[in-house]
């Protein structure tokens, strides 16, 4: 085993260094304290450097409505749930909330279509970060969703003992990129079972308040005795007895799954995370590395999870194929998972890691005409960040000819629903582009004015409203929009020459 004493896992490299911690037990290290303090400094800023785009996809919230869909389709037909029982769906650390978004967009058709309409799901959606709650109080969606009473938000650190709101029924737990930043222990396999405490340094002249302390920490490895009355000890004899190398338990992780059982009788634990599904992947030579990304992330011992579900009575499916830093494991109890099964199985070969690959693949080879473009589209579930790669090609498809007006109203039709604001880029704007060269000037008005009231100095947006405005024969507000235009960029030719049509009027 390559565990030391002295080697410092990701430091930069600093002269002198003081110890901020002492080596303890990886899951009481100030490390997880330090995560948080990041998130709640950053709130919704955090994605700008944070990961995020695989676990909020329009495709993995397809996937997991499914899920849930199938398990609440095997309470009723297995009398567990009458035709109008209630579900709570309880997300862990929801962010933004743009996953729950696509989760309840899709189960909310999908029961509509079904014999289940009146089946009542109740969606929690929780933080740490109030801030991040927030962000998804003020969407539309949820906005009506917490008029008809579905939804609510709950400030809540994961590891408190007690949940968020009460539980009288079936629970379905979603836990999306959320255990890899969490109390986790660490532990070796050698001539026997071991527990790798965890030290951390920082600079000597480093703020020990900065949000941004993560960046700067390094940490080292001891290896200790396990401690009596350890937890989960069945789980570690097994990996005592099958694995050699090091590895992780996901305790907050271990620690959820205990409850919900104490909980309720029947759930669903759905998680999307990244890390080892098999037990030939659970341990490594060297301790887990911690990303850095403003926060910090650990691989999620996901087999640990499957196993520890099973341990306890529950059915495990895991695991999909290994994608883009993704991987899906649905742990159900107190239920025979058939149409869950199905579910799962639709997607066996289609999951959200494999999606992500498909999209990086996308990204660095832009599509080439409109076939490419729709079905990029399509592949993306017409998120918005989909239309931003393919916008181009597409209003060169409609100036000349190569695709019909129905097919590109369809897409903004589309790309609308899935919009979950403020969306990371101009959408509007793009929209707008495509409403235009369809010749839909009230469309293109309707979009670029959303465009220029979402960005209020933006000259394009304001040159296009100005535009579309004018085709719409509204000459005086197109005119104003014009002056605003001009009025942000003296020197933007398109602001000029589309000001200019009233200089000649
Ligand atoms: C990597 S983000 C994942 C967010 C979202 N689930 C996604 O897939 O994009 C981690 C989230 O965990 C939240 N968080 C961190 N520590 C937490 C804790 N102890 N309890 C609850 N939420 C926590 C953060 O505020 C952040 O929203």
């Amino acid at each position: 085993m390559k565990v030391s004493d002295t080697v410092p896992v990701c430091a930069p490299p600093f002269a002198e260094r003081v110890v901020l911690q002492q080596p303890t037990s990886l899951s009481t290290s100030a490390l997880w304290d330090l995560n948080g303090r990041y998130f709640l400094a950053r709130g919704p800023a955090a994605w700008e450097e944070v990961p995020d785009y695989v676990t909020t996809s329009t495709w993995n919230g397809r996937i997991q409505a499914e899920l849930i869909f199938g398990f609440v389709q095997d309470l009723v037909a297995q009398g567990k749930l009458g035709r109008d029982g209630r579900v709570t769906v309880l997300e862990l650390a929801s962010g933004t909330g743009r996953t729950a978004f696509h989760i309840d967009r899709c189960l909310q058709a999908l029961l509509a279509e079904s014999e289940l309409e009146d089946i009542d799901i109740q969606l929690v959606l929780t933080d740490l970060v109030e801030a991040n709650l927030d962000a998804a109080r003020r969407q539309p969606w949820f906005v009506k969703a917490a008029e008809e009473g579905r939804v609510r938000f709950a400030a809540w650190d994961l590891c408190a003992d007690e949940v968020p709101v009460p539980i009288d029924g079936p629970v379905v737990v979603l836990a999306n990129y959320c255990f890899d930043g969490v109390p986790t222990d660490a532990y070796s396999v050698e001539d026997g079972l071991k527990a790798l405490a965890m030290g951390i340094s920082i600079p000597a002249d480093a703020d020990p308040q900065d949000a941004r302390l993560l960046d700067q920490i390094a940490v080292h490895w001891d290896v200790v005795d396990v401690p009596d009355g350890v937890s989960y000890e069945p789980l570690l004899r097994y990996y005592e007895a099958s694995v050699e190398g090091t590895f992780t338990l996901p305790v907050a992780g271990l620690a959820f799954i205990d409850r919900i059982r104490a909980l309720t009788p029947a759930s669903l634990v759905v998680v999307a995370d990244k890390g080892p599904r098999r037990l030939d992947e659970v341990a490594r030579d060297e301790p887990e590395e911690i990303s850095r990304h403003g926060s910090i992330s650990m691989n999620v011992n996901l087999h640990s999870l499957a196993w520890w579900n099973e341990h306890i009575g529950g059915n495990s499916l895991s695991c999909w194929h290994p994608g883009e830093g993704l991987d899906t494991i649905v742990m159900s109890r107190g239920v025979q998972p058939r149409a869950l099964n199905r579910a799962f199985a639709r997607w066996a070969d289609l999951d959200a890691g494999t999606y992500g690959t498909i999209w990086e693949m996308a990204s660095s080879n832009a599509p080439s005409n409109v076939g490419e473009a729709l079905t990029l589209l399509r592949l993306c579930g017409h998120e918005p960040s989909g239309l931003e790669l393919t916008v181009d090609v597409l209003e060169e498809g409609i100036l000349a000819g190569e695709v019909d007006a129905a097919t590109i109203l369809g897409v903004l039709e589309r790309v609308e629903a899935t919009s979950y604001l403020p969306e990371p880029y101009d959408v509007d704007f793009d929209m707008g582009r495509l409403a235009y060269a369809l010749e839909d000037w009230e469309l293109a008005r309707h979009y670029f004015g959303r465009s220029a009231d979402a960005l209020p100095t933006s000259t394009p947006s304001w040159t296009n409203l100005a535009a579309a405005t004018f085709q719409c024969g509204d000459l005086e507000a197109a005119h104003s929009a014009a002056i605003q235009a001009v009025a942000f960029d003296p020197e933007d030719n398109d602001a000029l020459e589309v000001y200019s049509w009233f200089d000649e009027d």
